[in-house]
């Protein structure tokens, strides 16, 4: 019996949400936010925080500042119930920090790095990945330590025995460093959104990237806002549509929250058709709430907005 569900190695920062914003800022002027929040950020610690809410005991791997917003981060993940053990305080970095200006679904953000520029695939040591069954690793194009040999964190963690998941959200720079014939074949589920699939495979199609990466790839699950999401593995393509959401508050973190509902099915061994259905219900409740956390206050909070909002029965054991 392993000691965690899942390892998640990644980012760690604080979000400031700016929200009904009049109008588009401008340099030199000034606009009004008529509501604000700041919260748990990062993709990496938003889907830890869900998926840990969902079931799924889970321990986080990542640097942070020692400074008052890595409190906030810790007070929310262990609220959540996510092990905190294995974060490293840095003095020498600040936590980061991503300012979001939200527009309805989509969003402009400028983001700190911070510390977690700093962490890389070395310091995740081997007797922490044999603590858990599955990595999750997001983000890989902001942690600029970590991206030169992420592929081989995940080749020590499939060495090890775990299975593997890699979100690797959007690239600042628009470089998409990453060698995707040498990291895919260790990844067991690539979950990128459609933005990402075609710019990391240079595509302009979804169809056309997916080609490019299908024989080096296990399991690739495309996102795709309000149009659901898609399966590709072999030869095997399954599209499940988003379901409508009527009183949308935003859709920040809809992906990491996808990817919670979606690992942890995963890591229960329920079939793929199944993780991706239950994938798009997450992403759903995300966005009855504020930020990526806001609707996982517990499992009783996610079930009950499943079930009224989307008519949805999530079980699950
Ligand atoms: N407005 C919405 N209504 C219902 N479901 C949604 C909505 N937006 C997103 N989802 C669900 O959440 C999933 C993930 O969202 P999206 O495609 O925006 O991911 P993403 O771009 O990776 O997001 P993030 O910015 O959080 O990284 C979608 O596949 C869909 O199932
Ligand atoms: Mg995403």
């Amino acid at each position: 019996m392993k000691e965690y569900d899942l390892i998640v190695v990644g980012e760690l920062n604080v979000d400031l949400i700016l929200n009904n914003i009049e109008k588009t800022p401008e340099v030199g002027k000034e606009v009004f936010a008529r509501d604000m929040t700041l919260t748990l950020g990062s993709s990496s610690a938003i889907f830890a925080n869900n998926v840990s809410v969902l079931g799924t005991r889970t321990t986080f791997f990542g640097k942070i500042g020692d400074d008052s917003y890595a409190d906030l981060v810790f007070n929310s993940l262990q609220k959540s119930g996510v092990n905190t053990d294995y974060i490293i305080k840095t003095k020498t970095h600040k936590t980061g920090i991503t300012v979001a200006m939200s527009y309805a679904e989509e969003r402009a953000m400028i983001t700190y790095p911070g510390a977690m520029s700093v962490m890389s695939a070395d310091d995740v040591s081997d007797g922490l990945l044999m603590k858990g069954k599955h990595m999750h690793v997001s983000s890989i194009f902001l942690q600029e330590a970590l991206l030169p040999t992420v592929h081989l964190l995940f080749k020590r963690a499939k060495s090890l025995g775990l299975t593997t998941s890699l979100d690797p959200q959007w690239d600042p720079h628009e470089n998409w460093d990453v060698d995707l014939e040498v990291l895919l074949p260790y990844v067991d589920v690539f979950l990128p959104n459609e933005g990402e699939l075609m710019a990391m495979t240079d595509s302009t199609t979804i169809d056309a990237g997916i080609k490019k990466i299908l024989a080096w790839s296990n399991h690739v699950v495309v996102k795709q806002g309000v149009d659901g999401a898609t399966l590709y593995s072999g030869d095997k393509e399954l599209h499940f549509p988003a379901f409508l959401n009527r009183k949308l508050v935003d859709a920040i973190g809809a992906g990491d929250s996808f990817n919670s509902g979606f690992i942890n099915a995963f890591i229960k061994g329920y079939p793929v058709e199944r993780c991706l259905e239950l994938g798009t219900i997450m992403g759903a409740v995300n966005t009855t709430a504020q930020g990526g956390t806001g609707a996982f206050v517990s499992l009783d909070v996610v079930r009950e907005a499943a079930k009224e909002q989307f008519d949805f029965d999530y079980i699950i054991d």
